[in-house]
């Protein structure tokens, strides 16, 4: 049983965080890092997010069995026009937790918060052809295009983003 939970400052376990991450990008994910992940780096990003949190970014965490699995964010647009506005940034599950459901369920809290919080139209990209893009599809994502070179990637070159998109009912 996977539960979710909104994590503030006090709650953050760096290490546990920063393993998600690691397994996450030397597993080849495009999520805006190069593999093998720099200790370094990572601490950077997530002190990065720890302080946006004052500015209306949420962080959610999965738990199983009280250990972390999974986390996904959601960063609310500032812009004065853009107050319907969110963006669904970082989802990642432990390759071992894969295939059960805990992303399925980080987006259904993801989603609830953001309507919470007025937001019904969320954005988020993500690589063409890997198990996120069947995911969103599934979930009612709809697709706006493809940019082509968007990322390096870890095994060289460039790799395309989709763009998707979903209002909220
Ligand atoms: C994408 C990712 C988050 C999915 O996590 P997960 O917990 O395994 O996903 P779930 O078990 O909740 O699966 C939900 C749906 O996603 C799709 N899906 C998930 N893994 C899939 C796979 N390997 N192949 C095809 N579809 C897949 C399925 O539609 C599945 O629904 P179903 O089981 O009812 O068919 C996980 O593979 C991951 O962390 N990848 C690396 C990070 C990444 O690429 N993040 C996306 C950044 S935008």
């Amino acid at each position: 049983m996977v539960a979710i939970r909104e994590i503030g400052e006090s709650a953050f376990d760096e290490q546990a965080f920063m393993a998600l991450l690691k397994d996450s990008v030397d597993s080849g994910a495009s999520i805006g890092f190069l593999a093998p992940l720099a200790a370094e780096e990572g601490r950077e990003f997530w002190r990065a997010v720890l302080s946006e949190l004052a500015d209306g970014r949420i962080l959610l965490g999965a738990y199983v069995e009280g250990k972390l699995v999974g986390s996904v964010q959601l960063a609310p647009v500032a812009k004065p026009n853009a107050r319907h506005r969110a963006e669904v940034q970082k989802l990642m599950v432990l390759q071992a937790s894969r295939g059960r459901g805990v992303a399925k369920a980080l987006m259904a809290a993801i989603e609830r918060k953001a309507a919470e919080l007025g937001r019904w139209l969320l954005v988020l990209d993500t690589v063409p052809r890997q198990p996120a893009e069947m995911l969103y599809e599934r979930l009612g994502y709809v697709r706006a295009g493809v940019v082509p070179d968007y990322a390096e990637s870890s095994s060289g070159g460039f790799d395309p983003t989709v763009i998707f998109y979903k209002r909220l009912a």
